[in-house]
């Protein structure tokens, strides 16, 4: 048995004084597609926030490829910060940049390469995105979807084997919400990419998840990990069964 590529222990996060997850420990496989998924403001980006460094713990660990990040301190914690690759829910692209110097720009200030092997590579992530004709465009001139392939594209710069993604689809149509999870899976299995993605999207969370992390509010932590078909045909609780129910209930009316 192979170490999972990541292992969250007994984690509890707060704000000052306010627990908002209690207690949560899960790990995940490499090659994993991971959701967390719950409702609005029940920690979701509070986790993953403090599964990537973001945030301290106020007590439990987080392990990334073997190396304990709550443990991590100074450049050992900022070189296995940059062990893995960040899409967050804003999606958040310089603007005044094109879409290739938005990708060069980690490459640019991590790594020994001079300019044209950093453009090499930058051009070869926008091609895994499916956006290499899009190089010179700015920002604002890609649609929803783009933009949020150009954001992948360039957590990928620096070779992750991890990506976090906080929320993709949100704002999109869902056919472009589609795409997006299929890249996700293209991605995940040609790569092998891990990835640990954000979603409340019923539609995403069957699409992609090998398994499926529910958190709960008024639980403060999380009540439930399984496929999701596992999660909709044999909810453990109540609060499960209602998530799967309510969001099916609504896409299909
Ligand atoms: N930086 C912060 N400081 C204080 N409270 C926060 C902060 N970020 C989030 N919260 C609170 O933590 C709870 C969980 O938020 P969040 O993790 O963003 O939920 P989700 O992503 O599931 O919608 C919410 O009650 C939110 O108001
Ligand atoms: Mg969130």
């Amino acid at each position: 048995m192979t170490e999972p590529i990541i292992r969250v222990e007994n984690l509890t996060c707060a704000y000052g004084d306010e627990t908002i997850l209690r207690d949560v420990s899960f790990t995940v496989e490499t090659g994993e597609v991971f959701v967390i998924l719950g409702g609005s403001g029940c920690g979701k980006s509070t986790l993953l926030r403090h599964m990537i460094g973001l945030e301290r713990p106020k007590t439990g660990q987080v392990w990334l490829t073997g190396e304990e990040l709550t443990a991590t301190e100074g450049p050992a914690r900022q070189a296995l910060m940059r062990k893995f690759g960040v899409a967050y829910q804003s999606g958040a692209l310089f603007g005044s940049m094109s879409v290739l110097d938005n990708v060069l720009l980690p490459l640019v200030n991590f790594t020994q390469l001079d300019r044209s092997a950093c453009e090499l590579v930058a051009r070869l992530k926008l091609r895994q995105v499916g956006l290499e004709a899009y190089a010179d465009y700015s920002p604002a001139e890609l649609s929803g979807g783009m933009q949020k392939r150009a954001a992948i594209a360039r957590a990928m710069a620096l070779d992750p084997k991890i990506l976090f993604l906080d929320e993709p689809s949100a704002g999109l149509d869902p056919v472009t919400a589609a795409e997006l999870d299929a890249l996700i899976n293209q991605l995940a299995q040609t790569l092998g990419l891990t990835f640990v993605v954000v979603t409340h999207e019923l539609a995403s969370i069957f699409a992609i998840a090998d398994r499926a992390l529910m958190l709960d509010k008024g639980a403060k932590g999380a009540i439930a990990l399984d496929t999701p078909e596992q999660l909709r045909d044999q909810p453990p609780s109540d609060a499960v069964r209602r998530f799967f129910h309510r969001e099916i209930n609504k896409e299909m009316a």
